[in-house]
């Protein structure tokens, strides 16, 4: 007989490990299925997010934007750094046991909490009785394959970065967001295709560490979802730290020489344009990654771009079978992943699981940070929602000019009737954090007025929202 349990997680990124958890806390008997390994081809749970995503490259921006203080910034503080050098093989190996860390760490929450990790690939079998069969296939021939069983399983198999047809990936020149976190020499210039969240973020690691970065857009807009006086200002703010960005572009050619790779476009004024690069990083979206799950074995529906169907409840087409994360609709965003897997175990338990997609922030981590939540601007003028605007800038707040970071502002936007927030946004020092209080107060539906009346901590950079929502009013104290 197989082993048998309550549910089966496919997946350990952070859909899938934070689902495996919560099951396992609410007395279900899990087990948790992954195939990703690490060099030494041991388990490294934690998915997109931990192995290549979220966690390395956060490492690498917070230890790129060291090197340039120390190199370009630190001397205002009085603090003089002679002979800053870069160790890029040391910075690599430091990002490199931050993503152990958090491996090892996944692998001890699962003993701890008694679910059962199998290491491999896993794919529907069939479903008989009211059970569905999955069967791991371990990677390399050391193991036999071995089916297991289970009432419910959970589909968390997250997604992988989209190819440009022109240009296929070979991790060498042409590099998805796995080869662009370990180049191991700093490029003399670098292309990027896409300027989203992975092009802004990566383009301003190694143009930190030295490298000739341009970006190419495909839209004629720069973020486009993003509130656009924030991104009016992200714009000039990234261009003027030397990140070269082109809108507009339509690539026609991607090729490879002994000198580089050549990409040739047609930039926005109509004229072909060829830019010779050590490296091409492609960052131009990601697809949902239900290959060799077998699907279609037991009718599991998907889309026409390989996404799992599921209704607002993570529900698929098949009974006892739920999808969350990368893998199916919405943000692909390792928080917003991490709610659904909560949500879907509350759900199997019996208990009402609920994710609020009204309220999910969005961080672009560059220097400085922009984040939000909510409606931008553009958007509460299309749907012709009454609203007022409060803007405070962080050059009138004392901690930011004691950090010595006074750029960007918090925006907050709420209905002009009832005051209530409808969006947030930053960009400045530490949005990442300051977002929090915005999120929590759209949460409890807060008004503009109900931030104003709270006390901030002084001097704190959270004075500039609290600032922000007296100007809703037009009543900001230091502005
Ligand atoms: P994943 O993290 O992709 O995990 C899926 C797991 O399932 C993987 O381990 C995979 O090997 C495994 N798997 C797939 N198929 C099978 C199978 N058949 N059998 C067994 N295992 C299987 N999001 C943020 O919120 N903040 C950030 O700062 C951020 N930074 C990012 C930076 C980069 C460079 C990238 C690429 C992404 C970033 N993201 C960020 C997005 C984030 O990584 C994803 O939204 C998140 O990882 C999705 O989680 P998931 O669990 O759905 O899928
Ligand atoms: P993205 O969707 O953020 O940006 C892709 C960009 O490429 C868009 O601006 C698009 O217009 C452009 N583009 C598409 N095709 C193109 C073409 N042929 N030529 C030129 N430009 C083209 O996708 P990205 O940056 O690859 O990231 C994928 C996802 O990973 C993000 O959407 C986000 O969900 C997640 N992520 C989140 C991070 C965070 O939360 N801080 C960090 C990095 C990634």
């Amino acid at each position: 007989m197989n082993p048998t349990f309550d549910v089966i997680v496919i997946g350990a990124g952070p859909g899938g490990y934070i689902a495996a958890i919560r099951c396992a806390q609410l007395g279900l008997k899990t087990a948790c299925i992954d195939a990703w390994s690490n060099e030494q081809g041991s388990p490294a749970p934690g998915g997109t997010c931990t192995n290549v995503g979220c966690i390395p490259s956060k490492a690498l921006l917070q230890s790129s934007e060291h090197f340039e203080s120390a190199s370009q910034h630190l001397g205002e503080h009085g603090v003089e750094v002679k002979g800053v050098s870069l160790n890029l093989a040391k910075m690599l190996s430091r990002k490199n046991e931050v993503v152990s860390q958090n491996n090892q760490g996944i692998l001890y929450l699962f003993k701890k909490n008694k679910v059962s990790f199998f290491h491999g690939t896993g794919a529907f079998e069939a479903s008989t009785e009211g059970l569905y069969n999955v069967v791991v296939t371990p990677k390399g021939a050391i193991a036999q394959p071995q089916t297991l069983s289970a009432r419910h399983v959970i589909v968390a198999t997250g997604s992988k970065a989209r190819e440009l047809d022109l240009a296929p990936f070979d991790e060498e020149r042409i590099l998805s967001n796995d080869g662009a976190l370990r180049m191991t020499e700093v490029p003399k210039k670098l292309t990027l295709i896409g300027s989203g969240v992975i092009g802004l973020e990566m383009g301003s690691v190694w143009r930190r560490l030295g490298a000739e970065v341009t970006v190419l857009e495909g839209l004629p807009e720069f973020l486009g979802a993003v509130d656009e006086q924030v991104a009016k200002e992200a714009f000039k703010l990234l261009t003027q730290q030397g990140l070269k960005i082109e809108l507009g572009v339509k690539v026609q050619s991607v090729s490879q020489s002994a000198k580089g790779v050549k990409v040739v476009y047609t930039n926005a004024q109509g004229e072909d344009v060829s830019l010779v690069s050590s490296q091409l990083i492609v960052s131009i979206g990601r697809i949902p990654n239900t290959q060799g799950l077998g699907a279609e074995r037991v009718g599991l529906a998907l889309d026409e771009r390989g996404a799992v169907v599921v209704d607002e409840l993570c529900r698929t087409s098949l009974p006892q079978v739920w999808a969350v994360g990368d893998v199916v609709r919405g943000p692909m965003l390792a928080h917003k992943a991490e709610e659904e897997g909560v949500a879907v175990a509350e759900r199997i338990a019996g208990q009402h699981g609920h994710v609020n997609f009204r309220t999910i922030p969005w961080v672009i981590y560059t220097s400085p940070e922009i984040a939000w939540v909510g409606q931008t601007e553009q958007q509460l003028k299309a749907a012709s929602t009454p609203y007022r605007s409060g803007v405070f800038p962080f050059m009138a707040n004392g901690r930011a000019r004691a950090l010595g970071d006074t750029r960007g502002f918090v925006k907050v936007l709420a209905h002009r009737d009832s005051d209530e927030v409808l969006g947030v946004h930053i960009i400045g020092p530490s949005a990442s954090e300051l977002i929090a209080e915005a999120v929590m107060a759209m949460e409890f539906k807060a008004s503009s007025e109900d931030i104003a009346r709270i006390c901030h901590a002084h001097p704190s950079l959270s004075e500039a929202t609290k600032e922000a929502a007296l100007a809703v009013d037009k009543r900001a104290l230091n502005f």
